[in-house]
């Protein structure tokens, strides 16, 4: 088996260690945080060292991960972070045992599926995204590089999802749309209409609340 470094020592990290243990396809070495100390514990992992660490592991061989940090823009930064360190670390992808996902689906790399996710025929799945726990991912739809559903979201055929977009908590997103980059769809909202690029949106049916600039938090509260 291989060994992987997880990247990220939070709460979202430890949903990624159970469903790797789960999954039984890589032996988890150690974490990697920039701003825990080392030596200290997750579950049964222990904090390694930073990403500027990494470069070591990769020269003893341990070259794979999976960066488990829940905010889409934190979690570009990181992977543009590891790409400078060690332009040969290999991100895997990690699926829980329970996804239900079609065969003609493609999935990139770096990307977290997790418990109860299904996702229907030719649905297109970027790099580094995270579909969350009992998230819907119809037939059709694509999501680009560093987006995001949170658990219980439910998005219709034909969607399009830009990259780094976040949606939110339990949002459902009707057949058709269009939902643009660096956006955020807020928990519960119903989506009827296309969303432009880099607008804050929510609400039942959603309206439009505000632009947002790149990398706005929407998890501050966790
Ligand atoms: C979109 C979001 C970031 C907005 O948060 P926010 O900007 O901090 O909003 P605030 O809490 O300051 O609320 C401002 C107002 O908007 C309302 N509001 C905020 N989010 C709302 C939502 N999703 N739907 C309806 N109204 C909402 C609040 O009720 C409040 O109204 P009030 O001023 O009349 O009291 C937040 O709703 C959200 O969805 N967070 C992400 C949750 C999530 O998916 N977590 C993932 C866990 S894995």
């Amino acid at each position: 088996m291989d060994k992987v470094l997880i990247i990220g020592a939070s709460g979202h990290a430890k949903v990624i260690i159970e469903t790797i243990e789960l999954g039984g396809d890589y032996q988890i070495h150690g974490l990697i945080d920039t701003y825990k100390p080392k030596g200290e514990k997750l579950l049964d992992y222990e904090i390694l060292g930073t990403e500027h660490d990494i470069p070591d592991f990769v020269s003893k061989g341990i070259n794979k991960g999976i960066i488990a940090i829940g905010d889409n823009w934190t979690r570009f930064l990181m992977q543009s972070r590891i790409k400078e360190v060690s332009p040969d670390f290999e991100f895997v992808t990690v699926i829980h045992p329970s996804a239900i996902i079609s065969p003609s689906v493609r999935i990139g790399v770096g990307t977290i599926i997790l418990a109860s996710v299904t996702i229907n025929a030719e649905a297109r799945i970027g790099n580094f995204c995270i579909l969350n726990t009992d998230a819907n991912f119809d037939h059709d739809s694509t999501i680009q590089d560093f987006s995001s559903l949170a658990p219980g979201v439910t998005v219709g055929g034909n969607v399009s999802i830009g990259r780094c977009t976040a949606i939110s908590l339990g949002a459902n997103v009707i057949q058709g749309i269009t939902i643009g980059r660096h956006s955020i769809v807020g928990a519960g909202s119903l989506i009827l209409h296309d969303v432009a690029d880099f607008s804050l949106v929510y609400g039942v049916p959603a309206k439009e609340i505000r632009s947002i600039k790149e990398g706005e938090s929407y998890l501050s509260k966790s």
